[in-house]
């Protein structure tokens, strides 16, 4: 499937077609760096991190945050060149904590148990799975590719504990209702 490859991205890049990009760290994260129910501070991985807003979030609030994406080479912020289904192999159990956000809607859906088995893989036993997961509805085609609110539990948390789960206020406007905070820990 053509999102597979590093090429369309790369594509979409240089087209300036990365409606996705919110030229700023998200503002859920924002909030829950603010809140009780912010990560401890560890090693924390951004798959399919983009343009790494998040990743400098991280990084600015004292986390020793790192980015993984193979169509982008943001400045100032470290970003690995991998495929993000290579992290578990490359990193096993090396993270505290791994944050997906729209890298799951933007991967082949046929991939997203052996990309979920791929983020467990890199984090430690007790680490924390943070997924903003977007968006939660039906779509026919993608990416991005919809998702269904029982994947966030049944598929990218297979396994784990859910501590915590909700439909965050503070999304930005065109995601408003269409985004769910969940987190899990592996066992
Ligand atoms: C929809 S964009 C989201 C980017 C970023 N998370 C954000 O919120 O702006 C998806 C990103 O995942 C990256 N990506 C998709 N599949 C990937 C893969 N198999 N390995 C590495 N990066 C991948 C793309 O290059 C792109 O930057």
């Amino acid at each position: 499937m053509v999102v597979s490859d590093a090429a369309y991205w790369e594509a979409r890049y240089r087209a300036g077609e990365a409606g996705w990009d919110l030229g700023g760290p998200c503002p859920v994260f924002v909030e829950l760096l603010d809140s009780p129910m912010a990560p401890p501070k560890g090693r924390v991985a951004f798959p399919g991190c983009g343009m790494g807003h998040d990743v400098r979030l991280f990084l600015d609030r004292g986390y020793d945050a790192v980015g993984f994406d193979f169509a982008t080479r943001p400045e100032g912020v470290p970003v690995v060149p991998l495929d993000v289904f290579e992290i578990g192999r490359r990193y096993p159990e090396a993270f505290d904590a791994v944050v997906e956000y729209t890298c799951y809607c933007a991967i082949d859906p046929g991939r997203r148990a052996e990309y979920a088995a791929a983020l467990r893989a890199a984090l430690r036993p007790g680490g924390l799975l943070v997924v903003l997961a977007f968006p939660v509805e039906r779509r026919d085609a993608g990416p991005p590719f919809g998702i269904e609110e029982s994947e966030i539990t049944g598929v990218l948390g297979a396994g784990m504990d859910l501590l915590h789960f909700e439909t965050p206020r503070s999304s930005v406007e065109p995601r408003r209702g269409r985004e769910r905070l969940a987190i899990l820990r592996k066992r």
